[in-house]
C-alpha cells in the first residue's frame, strides 16, 4: 500500500490577484475570505486530509508577510511546522512550482492551486498515483465554461493526448482543475519551459510534457471543484461552501 507520507505538498499562493482588484489591494488573494476561513485553509486542508503532512506555501507580492500570522507553523492543521518560500514577481505557477525544487528533493509531489477548493478529498487520486510509476497523474472536471481553464482533448479512445491551455474553441467540456501530482522530474522539466504568450510558465506545458512521453494518466473528479479568483467563481465558492457546512450541521444534528 502506497504511503501519502512519501509525497510533498505544495500550495500554490503567489501572483498578484489582479482580478480581484481593489480586495488585493487590502490582502493577498488567498487570505481573502470564503465563507468562515482564509481562502489558503482549503488547501491545506485538502492536502492534510490526504495525508500530505510535509507541506511548502509559496506566496510573493506585497501581502507576502500576511501569511505568518494567519498560518504561524502549521499546527492549526495538524502540522509538526509549515515551509515557506517567497516569489519574486508573477511569472506563472510553472515558476512558482520551481522554488520548491530544494524540499521536494527526489521525492513526489502533490500540487495544489492556492485558490481551488474541492467539496471531497483527493486522498484516494493520491495514492493511485502513488501506486503506479506515472510521472503525472491530472484531476478533470466537467465545467460549464471550458475556455477559462486547461482544458483536456482526447482522441477517439478517450486517451488525454494533450491540453490546451484557455482556448478560444475547447475540443471538450472537461478542465484540468488545479491538483498536480508529479515526480521529482518535474522540476527538470520547468527548466526547459519557454514563457507563454502571456509571458508565463505555464504548469499546462509541464504536463504536456509528460503526455508526450506517455507517462500521464487522469481520473475524473467525484464532487464539486471551483477557483476563487474572479468576483464570480469568489462568489461561487462562499456559497458551495456554505451549503456543504449548514448541510453537515444538519447531519449531525
Ligand atoms: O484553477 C485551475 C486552472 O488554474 C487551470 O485549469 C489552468 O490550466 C491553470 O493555468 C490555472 O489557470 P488560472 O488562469 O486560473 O491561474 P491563475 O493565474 O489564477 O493562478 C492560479 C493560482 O496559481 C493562484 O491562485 C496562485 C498561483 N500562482 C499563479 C501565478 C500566475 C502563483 O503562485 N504564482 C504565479 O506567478
Amino acid at each position: 500500500m502506497a504511503n501519502t507520507k512519501e509525497m510533498k505538498g505544495v500550495v500554490l499562493a503567489g501572483g498578484l490577484g489582479k482580478r480581484l482588484r481593489p480586495l488585493t489591494r487590502v490582502t493577498n488573494k488567498h487570505l481573502l475570505p470564503v465563507y468562515d476561513r482564509p481562502m489558503i485553509y482549503y488547501p491545506i486542508q485538502t492536502l492534510v486530509a490526504a495525508g500530505i503532512e510535509d507541506i511548502m506555501v509559496v506566496t510573493g507580492g506585497p501581502h507576502a508577510g500576511d501569511f505568518l500570522p494567519v498560518l504561524r507553523d502549521g499546527s492549526q492543521f495538524g502540522l509538526k511546522d509549515l515551509h515557506y518560500a517567497y516569489q519574486e514577481g508573477e511569472a506563472g505557477i510553472a515558476a512558482a512550482l520551481s522554488l520548491a525544487r530544494e524540499f521536494v528533493g527526489n521525492s513526489k509531489v502533490c500540487v495544489i492551486l492556492g485558490d481551488n477548493i474541492l467539496e471531497n478529498g483527493i486522498g484516494d487520486y493520491v495514492t493511485r498515483f502513488l501506486a503506479t510509476d506515472q510521472g503525472a497523474h491530472l484531476l478533470l472536471k466537467e465545467v460549464e465554461r471550458p475556455e477559462r481553464f486547461g482544458v483536456a482533448c482526447f482522441d477517439d479512445r478517450e486517451r488525454l493526448v494533450e491540453i490546451e491551455e484557455k482556448p478560444e474553441f475547447p475540443r471538450s467540456n472537461y478542465a484540468v482543475i488545479g491538483v498536480y501530482m508529479y515526480d521529482h522530474r518535474v522540476f527538470k522539466i520547468i527548466d526547459t519551459l519557454s514563457p507563454s504568450a502571456r509571458g508565463e510558465y505555464e504548469i499546462t506545458d509541464v504536463s504536456n510534457h509528460y503526455l508526450r512521453e506517455g507517462r500521464a494518466s487522469y481520473e475524473v473528479l467525484d464532487g464539486w471543484w471551483t477557483d476563487a479568483g474572479t468576483f464570480e467563481s469568489l462568489y461561487r465558492a462562499n456559497s458551495l461552501i456554505r451549503e456543504s457546512q449548514l448541510r453537515q450541521q444538519e447531519v449531525h444534528k
